[in-house]
């Protein structure tokens, strides 16, 4: 239907005949001369339908917004003064000779260059949402990324493979999507939360080198980075240790970085124990961008009068450690990054959604003239030297401003490492760029209070150390894993880890989580089966492939990447999934619907 794409016309095309189809991304009426910028898959150009020639002015005069046409005519110079430099085919229009109607479209919901739209009405016309150029650079920018992926894996004896969308229930941590099985009714599906179980299979099945692009499913809460169904760049390896692994990885993601969108990475990633992680930065997801870091007290404030500071001290699972934001303290009438009593408020409310009871602080006036430089509530629960000490820790300058978090470490980890980051983007403290690292030496086991038991950190297939297997029973805690996280820019966009390849050690973690042999059978026995069978020591990693997109693309959500996301409530306003189904379809999966709350 056509010669040339219309954003690829440019100053040597004039004088060519062309043949161009498209959309009408506006139309101009300037006193009988009809303008219409013409837009394709690689941009617009300027159509103009002049009264003298009868037939295609006409067809101008009725097109309206998102018509559909083709058009034939002659490419020229735009007369002087007319050229628009915003525009890469602005030196040129094109003459038209005829236009043919292809169809029509009804007054739109909204205008397609229009940047000031709610996501809501975005979804719902998704299919007029995907036409703007923001959407269309995101998708194509996420093919991009794919397509390097498996450039790179496929020139490295990996090897593509489709694992089961109805299969059973894999245990990654969220609640899952079931379906209800006609053949066997009273039983279920579970869609896979991740491909873990199958790609461990296809180890022992021999095939050494696995990848996959594999949608996985997850019922669990929804934020700007998750959603229900999410894509992950899944890949696993026989014969390999984490070394391997994670080497091999990075020079995919350089390259995949480089070639989807330009971006060097650094080589080689740096490394961080999760220990380090969260002492310095309150994240086993650190944003390096950030240059705020945490210094440790809890040394400092066991003996304190403040009881506030020397409970959690004294608590081996308690932390006080605090946060120095250089300038904070300052007056903001100075100029200074101050930080003003209203905003020490809000930055309380904000550390009390992670559960922090509260956000001392200390402003530093003069650092050199001890208590007397300082200006805190709390100072008068505080002896000389500890101050000397907080200070000299966290190398407290004047001017700065010093918070504090004192409680289970766990909350004064969230809660300070939140408020980093969240200062880092208030006062502009963060470095633009790209700070990669790998996250390694992660705990097996993670204690959950309510359930009173064990559960895996990562999976339960993931291998503890070896130095520290004899630990299983009798101090889990201590266990570390095999497991690697890749952070970057404080998002997680990738996990995996070294598997247990041993039926009986599988076993022995499995009982530390507290699923007993019956049960593990029940739920995975053919796990186990597998790993009797001459099961081959290894290990992978999957990538959010959503997440790394977004990241790329500058997005704040992983939905604009995706072509036809849900929102937070994990439904689609597009095709109003879900839905109810008619009776007939419930009596055949021996099912009885409560009724639907979303009233359809
Ligand atoms: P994990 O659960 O860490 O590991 O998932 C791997 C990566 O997938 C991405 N991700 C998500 N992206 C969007 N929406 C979600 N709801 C969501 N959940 C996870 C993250 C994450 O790093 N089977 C293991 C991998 C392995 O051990 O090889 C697994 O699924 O970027
Ligand atoms: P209070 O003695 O409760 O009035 O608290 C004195 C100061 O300590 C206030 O600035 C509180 O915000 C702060 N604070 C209270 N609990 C904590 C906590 N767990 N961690 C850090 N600061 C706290």
């Amino acid at each position: 239907m056509r010669t040339h794409l219309s954003g690829q016309l440019r100053r040597a095309d004039i004088g060519q005949r062309v043949s161009l189809a498209g959309w009408v991304l506006n139309r101009r009426d300037h006193g009988g001369v009809i303008f219409i910028d013409l837009r394709d898959r690689s941009g617009v150009v300027q159509v103009v339908a002049d009264p003298d020639a009868p037939g295609p002015f006409a067809v101008a005069d009725k097109a309206r917004a998102e018509f559909v046409l083709r058009v034939e005519g002659a490419v020229r110079a735009r007369p002087d003064g007319t050229v628009n430099p915003d525009l890469p085919s602005g030196d040129i229009e094109v003459a038209a000779q005829t236009i043919e109607l292809l169809n029509r479209a009804e007054p739109l919901p909204f205008q397609i260059d229009d940047e000031d739209l709610s996501e809501a009405t975005r979804l719902k016309y998704r299919f007029l949402d995907l036409r703007r150029a923001p959407m269309q650079t995101a998708l194509r920018l996420r093919h991009r990324v794919v397509s390097a992926i498996r450039g790179f894996l496929d020139a490295r004896d990996f090897v593509d493979i489709e694992t089961p969308v109805l299969t059973r229930s894999t245990p990654e941590g969220a609640r899952d999507y079931l379906v209800p099985s006609r053949t066997h009714p009273g039983a279920f599906f579970a869609l896979p939360q991740s491909p873990q179980l199958f790609k461990q299979l296809l180890m022992v099945g021999g095939f050494e080198r696995y990848y996959q692009i594999a949608r996985c499913f997850r019922d669990e809460d929804l934020r700007a980075d998750r959603q229900p169904e999410f894509t992950q760049l899944d890949v696993e390896m026989a014969f390999v240790d984490e070394a391997e692994v994670m080497a091999l990885m990075e020079e995919m993601l350089r390259e995949v970085f480089e070639l989807a969108a330009g971006v060097e990475l650094p080589a080689p990633l740096p490394r961080m124990t999760c220990a380090e992680a969260l002492a310095r930065y309150g994240s086993d997801r650190p944003d390096l961008r950030v240059d705020l870091e945490l210094t440790e007290l809890t040394d400092l404030m066991t003996t304190v009068e403040f009881k506030v500071f020397s409970g959690p001290a004294s608590d081996p699972t308690g932390r006080v450690a605090a946060l120095r934001v250089p300038g904070g303290g300052a007056d903001g009438g100075d100029g200074g990054a101050g930080i003003s009593r209203a905003q020490i408020d809000h930055y309380t409310e904000f550390v009390g959604r992670f559960g922090a009871k509260g956000l001392a602080y200390i402003k530093v006036g003069d650092a050199s003239a001890g208590r007397d430089g300082l200006q805190s509530p709390i100072l008068k629960f505080l002896p000389d030297q500890v101050l000397a000490q907080i200070l000299e820790r966290s190398g407290a300058a004047n001017g700065d401003l010093i918070f504090f978090g004192a409680d289970k470490a766990a909350v004064v980890n969230a809660a300070l490492g939140a408020l980093r980051v969240e200062i880092g983007r208030d006062l502009s403290l963060a470095a633009p760029g790209w700070r990669p690292l790998w996250v390694v030496d992660f705990p097996l086991l993670a204690w959950n209070e309510d359930a009173k038991r064990f559960e895996a950190q990562h999976h339960p297939f993931t291998a503890p150390r070896a130095a520290d297997i004899e630990d299983l029973e009798s101090a889990p805690e201590r266990v570390l894993s095999r497991a690697y996280d890749l952070v970057l820019n404080g998002v997680e966009i990738g996990g995996g880890s070294i598997r247990i390849h041993q039926a009986e050690l599988q076993q022995r973690v499995l009982a530390t989580l507290g699923i007993d042999a019956a049960q593990a059978r029940a739920q995975f026995g053919f796990l186990l089966d597998a790993l009797q069978y001459g099961a081959p020591p290894h290990g992978g990693i999957a990538f959010g492939i959503d997440r790394i997109a977004a990241m790329l693309a500058g997005a704040d959500s992983i939905r604009d990447v995706i072509a036809f996301p849900k929102t937070q409530s994990a439904s689609c306003l597009l095709t109003e999934a879900p839905g109810a189904v008619d009776a007939g379809q419930l009596r055949e999966l021996g099912l009885r619907a409560a009724k639907t709350r979303t009233g359809k």
